[in-house]
């Protein structure tokens, strides 16, 4: 083991889905005031899977680019983490692994840890670079957030998948440690197994995010972590974009450093822009953040980020990167730019029909309409078996 290695993020690319619900769309027909969802909860639109897209193909999007750009053969480890999987049993990895006709000799898991699930993949990739640095990992973060209708969680929904190519000598972010941990029981958001839709008790989950921005940073200063005033930006965990905006107040203000809201507000803004249209994407969701912070700032080299990834339940976690310098000639902005502006705006009532449909538990033969643009849909089901296709 080479102990001087350095270890981080290679390339990240995201994919959404096919169609997109403006919030002004949900407010004419929930009859909210809409500066609350454009203020109050900072969104302003959602994504929302076509009838052939789940999280497979969107993973499969979001991690073709890199595999086109770098190759596969030194893709050893697939791990795909995520709270809406397809499947109890079978990792959806291997779906992944067969669309974009990756290597046999790779490993294939899933991770679930709520939205600190992709978070998690990333800290066991950097484990098992640093085994054998010769190496590299995809860091597959992907989710479908669904909310009942007419819930307050309704307005956070949203869909998209990031990957993330883990290595050494990485091309965008050096991560380095420490970590600052924290875990503690609470039910402030879960999902039974019988329930399509999650369960949520929304003031206690916005508590118990706050509590734990405060647990990961004692802990990482304990660990020997920098100092606050070392990060020149902080990618957070952002079921709404309003969030981060509450973590970075409780983070300051609980840790007695002064805040400039003008700053503050500078800096988050461009850590917020994708997700304010795309909505909730569960363990993606910091990871867009770093899209956005990434594609949204002028020049980031050699600056220190600090990155906050809360995950209900709850496990939070603090670590930092360091922008790499070249980083910009790897950027993926016009595509991720495409990806955001392609998508198709819908109507209320086509919204709810979508979120309503179930795929059919018969076991029989089914087709699914033929809806995705995107490069990989989900072609049907068959003797429970679902088939993918690239379209
Ligand atoms: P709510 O209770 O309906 O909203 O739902 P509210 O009454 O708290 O209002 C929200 C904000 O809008 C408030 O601002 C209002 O003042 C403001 P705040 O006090 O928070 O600063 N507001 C307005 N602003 C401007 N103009 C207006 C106006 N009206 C009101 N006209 C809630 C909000 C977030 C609870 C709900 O959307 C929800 O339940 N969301 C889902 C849960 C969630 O996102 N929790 C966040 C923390 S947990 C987490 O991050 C993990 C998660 O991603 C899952 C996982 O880990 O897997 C969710």
């Amino acid at each position: 083991m080479n102990t001087n290695t350095t270890i981080g993020i290679h390339d990240l690319s995201f994919a959404t889905g096919e169609f997109v619900l403006p919030h002004t769309e949900l407010a004419a027909h929930t009859g909210v005031e809409i500066g609350k969802y454009h203020v109050g909860i900072g969104q302003r639109s959602m994504s929302i899977p076509a009838a052939d897209e789940d999280i497979v193909t969107m993973a499969a999007a979001a991690a073709a680019p890199i595999v086109e750009r770098w190759g596969a053969d030194r893709i050893r480890t697939v791990v795909f983490a995520t709270e809406t999987p397809i499947d109890q049993s079978k990792a959806a990895g291997i779906y992944v692994h067969s669309l974009l006709n990756l290597q046999p000799s790779t490993r294939v898991v899933e991770l679930k840890q709520a939205c600190y699930g992709g978070t998690a993949g990333l800290q066991f990739a950097l484990g098992l670079v640093q085994r054998d640095p010769s190496q590299q990992v995809l860091v597959i973060a992907g989710d479908v957030s669904r909310y009942e209708l007419d819930s307050p969680g309704e307005a956070t929904q949203g869909a998209a998948a990031v990957a993330m190519l883990v290595g050494a000598d990485p091309a965008l972010i050096r991560i380095d440690p420490p970590s600052g941990l924290h875990t503690a029981d609470v039910m402030d958001f879960w999902r039974p197994n019988y329930l399509s839709t999650a369960l949520v008790n929304g003031q206690e989950s916005i508590a118990a995010y706050l509590q734990a921005v405060e647990g990961v940073w004692k802990d990482y200063t304990e660990q020997g972590g920098r100092t606050l005033s070392e990060f020149s930006a902080f990618c957070y965990h952002q079921p709404f974009t309003k969030m981060a905006y509450k973590a970075h107040r409780h983070l300051f203000n609980t840790t007695g450093h002064d805040l400039d809201e003008d700053q503050m507000s500078e800096m988050l803004r461009r850590t917020t822009a994708y997700n304010e249209v795309l909505g909730n994407s569960y363990t993606a969701s910091m990871y867009v953040a770093l899209a956005s912070l990434l594609d949204h700032s002028s020049d980031l080299t050699d600056q220190l980020i600090g990155f906050v990834s809360y995950g209900s339940g709850c496990v939070a976690e603090f670590f930092g990167g360091i922008v790499v310098p070249g980083y910009l000639e790897h950027l993926r902005t016009d595509a991720h730019r495409a990806i955001v502006h392609r998508r198709q705006p819908i109507g209320h009532g086509t919204y709810r029909e979508l979120h309503e449909r179930s795929l059919p538990q018969d076991g029989g033969h089914h087709l699914t309409p033929k809806q995705t643009t995107g490069p990989f849909r989900l072609a049907g089901l068959s003797g429970h078996k679902r088939l993918y296709e690239t379209s």
